[in-house]
């Protein structure tokens, strides 16, 4: 075969029939011993999967087997994008053409957020020029931009021992080092923690880190830093030459003081990114839009990388979205925002009443458990991973285990637990009712 090859290379210049030919060889040469293999995954692409997919795929295989399930393992609003949003994105099907856009987005769009941050974000009326805003592809593509943007290869990144799982695997598949820090015990990484890294790191004479990132509210703790912290983050940075990520995907989801975004603190600009979505407050996951507000720095690479990777967002996405801030969908939203209240109240009441320690839940839609020696020992067939199984096919109820979130070396994801509340309340209230009355059972396992 590898003789065929070589003939036809060298007889024919690689001209395309050839090549047509090649390939068509090369197929019907699979199975045969000679052949060589295809080469390797990427080693970059060897990144961990979502658990929480996996209890997806579980919970939609008892679905098919006709079992009604309760679903509070995913993050996502039950709730589909304001009603203006699709009444807009209707009419933009018939009336625009939808091709590229600018890469940083549309105007309208840009400068919609930009009114939004003054309005209700407490940031500086004028301190935003629409330059530094680029609508992304859901928050995800702004981590990609992001990291692409701050980060080489080999550079030393810090994120929460507790914390959306993604940062650390997207960087890792960027060739850096997450470098883990321990929350206090509050679920929070506050400048005290980072600077006792920065410090361990230079008496060790470790590398610097480049940066952070952090999202506040958290997932899935839904700890919230203060607007003190928040600035003490900013200042911490910008006196280390760190870049702050400021994850501030749910903003707007707040129980007691709104979270305070990294933007209000425009004399640090120059060090501080912020991410944010529609996906979450504004109810949006598979319009997949997002934004960014880039320090004056990082504007001209951030516009370049987005042209090469992504083009732009999702033109019809973005057109529709101009209406997320009128005063209709605000009202719409924080009608959500009510039903998210009701909803931790019963999954915060119902594991206080099972003596069950959580994290503290200030924001987001999430309340973390911490079961500790109540999950069960993993060497016995136990832990959170298993609790989850058990329960979804006992009770079916989902809920994700700890294992997604939590610095893998720790072991702590198989003590702890997520529940994730933005689905209906009578759902979450039949969900929380079938928990309680299951706990014991599993406790007797673990006796
Ligand atoms: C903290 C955090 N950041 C970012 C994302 C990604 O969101 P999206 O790409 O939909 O904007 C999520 C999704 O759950 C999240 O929890």
């Amino acid at each position: 075969m590898r003789g065929i090859v070589a003939a036809l290379l060298l007889t024919s210049a690689g001209g395309f029939a050839t090549r047509r030919t090649l390939l068509r060889l090369s197929v019907q040469s699979r199975g045969v011993p000679d052949s060589a293999a295809p080469p390797a995954p990427s080693l970059r692409s060897d990144v961990a999967s979502f658990k929480v997919m996996d209890v997806v795929e579980s919970a939609q295989a008892l679905e098919a087997e006709g079992h009604r399930v309760y679903h509070l393992e995913v993050g996502q609003p039950s709730t589909g994008a304001p009603a203006a949003v699709k009444r807009a994105a209707a009419r933009a099907l018939d009336t625009e053409k939808l091709g590229y856009t600018q890469s940083k987005g549309i105007p309208e769009l840009r400068e919609a957020i930009i009114k939004h941050y003054y309005e209700v974000g407490g940031i500086p009326e004028g301190s935003l020029d629409p330059e530094r805003l680029v609508i992304t592809t859901g928050s995800s593509g702004g981590f990609l931009l992001a990291f692409a943007a701050c980060f080489d290869k080999d550079d030393h990144v810090a994120v929460g021992s507790t914390c959306y799982p993604c940062y650390r695997n997207i960087l890792e598949s960027m060739d850096c080092h997450p470098a883990i820090i321990q929350l206090n015990k509050e679920f929070k990484l506050t400048a005290t923690q980072l600077r006792a890294e920065v410090e361990r790191r230079k008496d060790a004479g470790l590398p610097p880190l480049k940066g952070v990132i952090q999202s506040s509210p958290s997932n899935p703790t839904g700890s919230t830093l203060t607007p003190a912290e928040v600035e003490e983050m900013c200042a911490f940075c910008a006196a280390e030459g760190m870049w702050f990520l400021s994850d501030e995907i749910y903003h707007g989801i707040n129980f007691g003081e709104q979270a305070a975004s990294a933007l209000r603190f425009p004399q640090y600009a120059d060090n501080v990114m912020v991410l944010n979505s529609f996906s979450k407050y504004f109810s949006m996951t598979g319009w997949r839009l997002g934004w960014m507000v880039l320090p004056e720095g990082l504007v001209d690479s951030v516009y370049r990388l987005q042209q090469n990777m992504f083009i732009n967002a999702p033109t019809l996405s973005q057109l529709a979205a101009v209406e997320c801030f009128s005063e209709e969908s605000i009202d719409e939203l924080e009608g959500h925002v009510a039903r998210y209240t009701e909803n931790r109240e019963i999954v915060m009441s119902t594991l206080e009443r099972l003596e069950i320690p959580i994290s503290p839940c200030n924001g987001a839609f999430y309340v973390y458990a911490d079961l500790g020696d109540l999950a069960g020992d993993v060497a016995q067939g136990l832990g959170a991973e298993v609790l989850c199984e058990t329960f979804l096919r006992e009770k079916k109820v989902a809920i994700t285990p700890g294992t997604d979130f939590e610095d893998p070396a720790s072991g702590m994801g198989f003590k702890r637990i997520r529940f994730s509340f933005p689905g209906a309340t009578e759902d979450v209230r039949e969900a929380m009712k079938r928990f309680e009355e299951w706990w014991p059972s599993w406790l007797e396992r673990c006796a």
